[in-house]
């Protein structure tokens, strides 16, 4: 018998993989409701990684903003598109050089918490560990303030 936790494949839909061990649930909860079967591994064994967290979501396909947010939250992280059983998209979630939209400015004199018609927009400033300079007001964020103020 294997001894091994299997969980299934999916006939359609996205999986998120290497995310870094106990972090699944924080990107579940930023990727919002849809209505798709998830299926959940939290520290389960990676021959890349010791343990990782995995998530496997139905008929969910990604959009940038989707892919911004899990780069913030697991930069690791490798995402599998499936379309009929099939892999047919593989990639690495990658931090793009500006983030619009997704993360609230953590100054609350900023112009962007002022209920002006203004979206968000901060730099990164650096990668490893993340840091966003807003370029309305400078005020730099990084580690749990960038994911407490996800939008
Ligand atoms: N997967 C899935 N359903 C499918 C095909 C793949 O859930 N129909 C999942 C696999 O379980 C795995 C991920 O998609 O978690 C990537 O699949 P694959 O590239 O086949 O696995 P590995 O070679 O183990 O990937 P890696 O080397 O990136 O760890
Ligand atoms: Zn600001």
């Amino acid at each position: 018998m294997e001894k091994t936790l299997k969980i299934s494949k999916i006939r359609d839909g996205t999986v998120i993989d290497h995310i870094s061990a106990g972090k699944a649930l924080e990107v579940l909860n930023i990727l919002g409701s849809n209505n798709g079967s998830i299926s959940i591994g939290i520290r389960v064994n990676s021959k890349k990684m010791g343990l990782k967290d995995v998530l496997k979501i139905e008929n969910v396909f990604l959009e940038k903003e989707d892919l911004d947010r899990i780069a913030l939250i697991a930069p690791e992280a490798t995402i599998s598109i499936v379309k009929n059983y099939e892999i047919i998209e593989k990639f690495n979630v990658d931090m793009p050089e500006k983030i619009y939209g997704i993360v609230k400015c953590s100054n609350q004199n900023c112009i962007t918490n002022a209920n002006e018609p203004v979206k968000t927009e901060f730099i990164v400033d650096s990668r490893s560990p993340v840091t966003l300079r807003c370029l309305y007001c400078n005020r730099s964020m990084s580690g749990d303030e960038i994911i407490k103020n996800l939008i």
